[in-house]
This record gives C-alpha cells, sequence and structure tokens, in this order.
C-alpha cells in the first residue's frame, strides 16, 4: 500500500483580512478555514497530517487542537518550498513509495473527489498538480507547457512571468501530489533566486521534468474548490458558494426550502422527510429536525433536537435544547439552553425558558419566564407568569406539579413548589409551597372609595 502524507500550509499573514485573527481562523458555514481542509484532509484516511503554521504563532494549533495532527512552526516565511521543508522532518515518508498531497489552509472547499482524482493520477514517478483555466489568470502562478509536445514544462510566478507567459490561462491552485521518493532531493535543490526571493514549491515542477518524472495535471469539477480567501470579499464570495452548495444537498434530501438563497447552515443540519424551513433561518452547531417539522421565517436554532411533527413559529431563538413531538415553539420564543420539553408542549410569543423540563401538554403561551423549573404535565402558565429564580446571589429551583394552573401575572419566589392540581389565582406572589387541589392566591383585597373625585386639570389663567 501506497503510504499518503498531507502538508497543509498555513503560516502566510492575510495581510488582506485586515484582522488581528489569523487568517485560516476566520469561520466559513461556522468553522475555521483550516478545519474545513482538515476535515477534507482527514476523509482521504491518510497516514499523517502535518499543518506549518507561523503568523498567528500558537494561537492556530491551540484553536484547532488535535492531537492527532503534527504541527511544523516556520518562522521567518521564506515561500511554499520553505513550508513544506519545515514538514519534513513530521513526515513519516523518508524515501518510502508514497506521496504527500500539498494543500492549503487558506483553500476551504476542494472536495474529496477532486482530490482522489488528483492522487489516482499521481505516483511513484508521477507528480499530480491541480490546475484551473480562469479567465483572469492574474496573481496565479501559470503552468507552462511545450509548444510541441503539450506537455507541462514548469510552473512560473506572474512576478518572474514574461509576457507571454501572463497570456497562459491555467493556473497553478498549489495543491500538488508530489512523489516521495523525490520530495527531499527536490526541496533541497530549491534555490531562491527570483523576484520574491522565496524558496517556491512550484520550482520542483521543473525538476521533475528533468528527472523524467511524469506531470499530469488534473482540473476540479467546480474552479471554486481551488479559490483561497485572501480577503473579507473573498471570504464572504465563499461562504455564500458554500451555503448555496449545502442548500441544493438540502433540497436533493427533500428538505422544502422556501428560498434556498435564504437560509444559512454554520454547523451540521440534520433533517427528517418533509421538513419545511422557511426564509432567513440560521443553524448552527449540530441541529436535528425530525420529520414533519416546520422552521418558521427568521428563527435561529443552534445545537437543538426537534422531534417529529413540532413548528417553530417565526422569529424564535432557541439554543442547546430538546424540543418533544408536536410542540409549537413562537413566534418571539427564547428557548435558553437546558430546556427539555416533552411531546405537545406550546410555548408561545415573547416566553424565555431556560434551564427547565416541561412535561407533557403544559402551555406558557404568552409572556413569561420560566427559567431553573420543572413543570408536571397539563400545566397552564398563565400570561407574565415569573419565575423568580434569582435573589441577586444564587438561583433556585421553582417546582409546578401536574394540572397546576397559574393566573397571569404571578410571580412564583423560588425555591418553591406548586404542588399537583394547585389554581393559583392571577397577580399573586407565591413564596410558600402551595397545598394540592386548592385556589392558593396572594392579592390586596378590591375595594371601592365612596365619594371619591377625578382630579381636574387646572386652569392656566384666562384665555
Ligand atoms: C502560490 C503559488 C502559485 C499559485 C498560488 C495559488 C508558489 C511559489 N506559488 O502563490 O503558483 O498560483 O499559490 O493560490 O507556490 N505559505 C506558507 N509559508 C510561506 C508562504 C506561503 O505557509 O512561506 C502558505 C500560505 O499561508 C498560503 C499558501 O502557502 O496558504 C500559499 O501562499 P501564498 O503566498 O498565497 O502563495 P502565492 O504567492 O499566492
Ligand atoms: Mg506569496
Amino acid at each position: 500500500m501506497y503510504k499518503l502524507n498531507i502538508v497543509i500550509l498555513a503560516a502566510g499573514l492575510g495581510k488582506r483580512m485586515n484582522s488581528a485573527l489569523p487568517k485560516v481562523l476566520h469561520h466559513l458555514g461556522g468553522k475555521p478555514l483550516l478545519a474545513h481542509v482538515l476535515d477534507t484532509a482527514r476523509a482521504l484516511s491518510p497516514d499523517g497530517i502535518c499543518v506549518v503554521y507561523g503568523h498567528g504563532g500558537e494561537a492556530v494549533p491551540q484553536a484547532i487542537a488535535d492531537a492527532t495532527l503534527t504541527w511544523a512552526r516556520q518562522m521567518p516565511q521564506l515561500g511554499t518550498g520553505h513550508a513544506v521543508m519545515q514538514a519534513l522532518p513530521h513526515l513519516d515518508n523518508a524515501g518510502k513509495n508514497g506521496m504527500t498531497l500539498v494543500l492549503y489552509g487558506d483553500v476551504p472547499l476542494t472536495s474529496v473527489e477532486t482530490l482522489k482524482k488528483l492522487i489516482a493520477t499521481a505516483g511513484e514517478k508521477t507528480l499530480g498538480l491541480l490546475t484551473v483555466e480562469l479567465t483572469d489568470p492574474s496573481g496565479y502562478g501559470r503552468i507552462v507547457r511545450n509548444s510541441e509536445t503539450g506537455k507541462i514544462s514548469a510552473i512560473v510566478e506572474e512576478k518572474d512571468a514574461s509576457p507571454s507567459q501572463r497570456e497562459v490561462r491555467e493556473t497553478n491552485t498549489g495543491i500538488m501530489a508530489i512523489p516521495d521518493r523525490y520530495l527531499r532531493e527536490w526541496l533541497n535543490k530549491l534555490e531562491n533566486n527570483n523576484v520574491q526571493k522565496e524558496y517556491y514549491l512550484t520550482d520542483i515542477v521543473a525538476m521533475a521534468v528533468k528527472d523524467g518524472v511524469k506531470v499530469e495535471a488534473t482540473q476540479p469539477h467546480h474552479a471554486w474548490e481551488t479559490v483561497g480567501v485572501n480577503s473579507k470579499a473573498q471570504l464572504a464570495e465563499l461562504e455564500r458558494i458554500y451555503q448555496k452548495e449545502s442548500a441544493s444537498k438540502l433540497l436533493e434530501q427533500g428538505v422544502t426550502l422556501i428560498d434556498p438563497g435564504r437560509i444559512d447552515v454554520r454547523g451540521q443540519l440534520i433533517c427528517g422527510r418533509d421538513v419545511e424551513i422557511d426564509i432567513n433561518c440560521i443553524f448552527e452547531g449540530r441541529v436535528q429536525l425530525d420529520d414533519g417539522v416546520k422552521v418558521g421565517a427568521h428563527s435561529i436554532l443552534k445545537n437543538v433536537k426537534v422531534a417529529a411533527g413540532s413548528v417553530v413559529a417565526p422569529f424564535s431563538l432557541m439554543e442547546t435544547s430538546e424540543i418533544g413531538r408536536n410542540c409549537r415553539i413562537g413566534p418571539y420564543a427564547r428557548i435558553r439552553p437546558g430546556t427539555r420539553l416533552a411531546d405537545e408542549v406550546h410555548i408561545g410569543n415573547f416566553v424565555e425558558v431556560k434551564n427547565s423540563a416541561i412535561a407533557a401538554g403544559s402551555k406558557a403561551n404568552h409572556l413569561s419566564y420560566i427559567g431553573d423549573a420543572i413543570v408536571g404535565k397539563n400545566v397552564n402558565v398563565g400570561a407574565g407568569t415569573i419565575t423568580c429564580n434569582y435573589d441577586g446571589a444564587n438561583k433556585y429551583q421553582t417546582i409546578i406539579e401536574d394540572n397546576v394552573f397559574v393566573g397571569s401575572d404571578t410571580q412564583l419566589i423560588a425555591p418553591v413548589t406548586v404542588t399537583q392540581g394547585s389554581t393559583i389565582g392571577a397577580g399573586s406572589t407565591i413564596t410558600k409551597d402551595t397545598p394540592p387541589e386548592k385556589l392558593t392566591l396572594s392579592r390586596a383585597r378590591q375595594i371601592s372609595i365612596e365619594g371619591w373625585q377625578r382630579p381636574v386639570k387646572k386652569s392656566k389663567g384666562n384665555k
């Protein structure tokens, strides 16, 4: 079996990002650019992955924190060839029959299929290059081919290219599969006598030709697979491409997207059958929507599981929660971390739920805060009910047992238990546990004042 090692170049500065954050840590689809490249690299099941880092220092390995990777620090950065040299001591490939695949940490969307194709063309005596035809090739290294045979003879960087070479539209993506048998030898021979005074990895192409090694070019399915991120504008463009692709995959699976151009998936969205998603929703982390779930417009769901048949009405914000079957959430609901709703629970407009379990069939339909609570079955929480869970120093639990009816505008001062079957009169402040099956209320008696006169407006002098 061939050995496959992958070297990911990620030491560059990313000056045009105008940011304190190292370029490869900027997010695309909810995760760092480098994490996309790593996922693709892992999908190829290589024997080893080495990331060359430099600018941004230890922030890069710290942010990625993966013990299966090796890291090679490149300081200073003297070019792409110099970068691969730094990885050599970390690669288990000396003199072996294998190949080293070079990827860029700032080129996030290369598909696994394209790389498999590239690897398949390369071999013991073949160097595989991923090239792409661009209408505007400016800035890229040009693929120079022999005018008679059409075979690749070299790559020239734009800054070193002659006017006729600059006309060439076939460009170097930078991604290549290099036979290990030659890798060290070629890298050792690199020189920096070029315009940029850098050790160009691309110079190994001419060396390969000289050594009788075949150079095979492969093209990606889509040109955007090889587009790198150098600026916020390019990052935004790639984000749109990524989102369009992710929306297409959802449509193929049978998800109804009212407008595939207006959905953002920044993580993993797992959908059952007949899921419907209205416009401008954002999904972050891992979101699971089971069969028949509907998500209304402008909703944001992060790390939530919604069981079959539930409906999230527009403008709802949900995080780190589990929702049962046939629930109704929103519009304008805020479901905060630690919320567990059983089946057929209704959470209505302007209701906030945090770190609470609500059992089947219970409802809080309007303007409430339910925090650190355990709510039983078939409970009705009236409009404006607040669990007062915080005394300014500590948080306490509220327990509302089965079949309780809480009248509107009630404050439940935790810790407190509203025992099963209790009815709480509207406008009550409940500070003590209530007995079961009784009406409990705390409210000043209503009085009416005899002979009371409504004040009248004082006149402002004569008019
Ligand atoms: C490189 C290629 C060029 C190709 C282009 C594609 C060379 C000499 N040129 O040019 O043919 O068309 O990419 O985008 O290889 N990096 C390091 N250490 C370094 C220098 C670069 O890690 O010392 C990393 C960068 O972080 C980046 C990648 O290598 O991820 C490419 O570097 P960049 O400076 O963008 O290369 P270009 O000069 O654009
Ligand atoms: Mg450069």
